[in-house]
């Protein structure tokens, strides 16, 4: 497998219920590498950047204010497959569904606030590090 970059973000509810230091061992056990790191907000244009795939569906509106609610941390991850291996280590979309021992499993409760980003391919990555790293 290649070496590829892929974008994650804890969301809002990782970092307002102190899961941060858990979830970064996570990812640094699984053998990923953490190339970049930035915790701030994200802005109303990156969200709708991010999330531009989902306009229009009945909860975009709640998931850019969500979103936007709090600071999150940025990262970009490196390593073997790394966008494939981070949505593993993430677990389901929906916590009530996403298996123990996953980051969503584990730490998530509601669809609505589901601890985690990570881009779905490797295309979706690079467009997602421009959003929030820049070119
Ligand atoms: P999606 O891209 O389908 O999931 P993933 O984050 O696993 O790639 O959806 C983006 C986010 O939108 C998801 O993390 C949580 C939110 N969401 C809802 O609030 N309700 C829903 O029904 C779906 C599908 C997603
Ligand atoms: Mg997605």
């Amino acid at each position: 497998m290649a070496i590829e970059k892929t974008y994650s973000m804890l969301k809002p509810d990782a970092v307002r219920n102190r899961h941060v230091g858990e979830i970064i061992a996570r990812i640094e056990r699984s053998g990923l590498t953490i190339e970049r790191m930035e915790l701030g907000m994200v802005t109303p244009e990156q969200a709708a950047a991010n999330y531009a795939e989902h306009e229009g569906k009945p909860f975009y509106n709640g998931l850019i204010e969500y979103i936007t609610s709090g600071p999150v941390v940025k990262m970009v991850v490196s390593g073997e497959g790394a966008v494939k291996k981070m949505r593993t280590l993430m677990g389901a979309t929906n916590p009530a569904e996403a298996a123990p021992g996953t980051i969503r499993g584990d730490f998530g409760l509601i669809m609505d606030e589901n601890v985690i980003h990570g881009s779905d391919s490797p295309e979706s990555a690079e467009r997602e590090i421009g959003v929030f790293f820049g070119a």
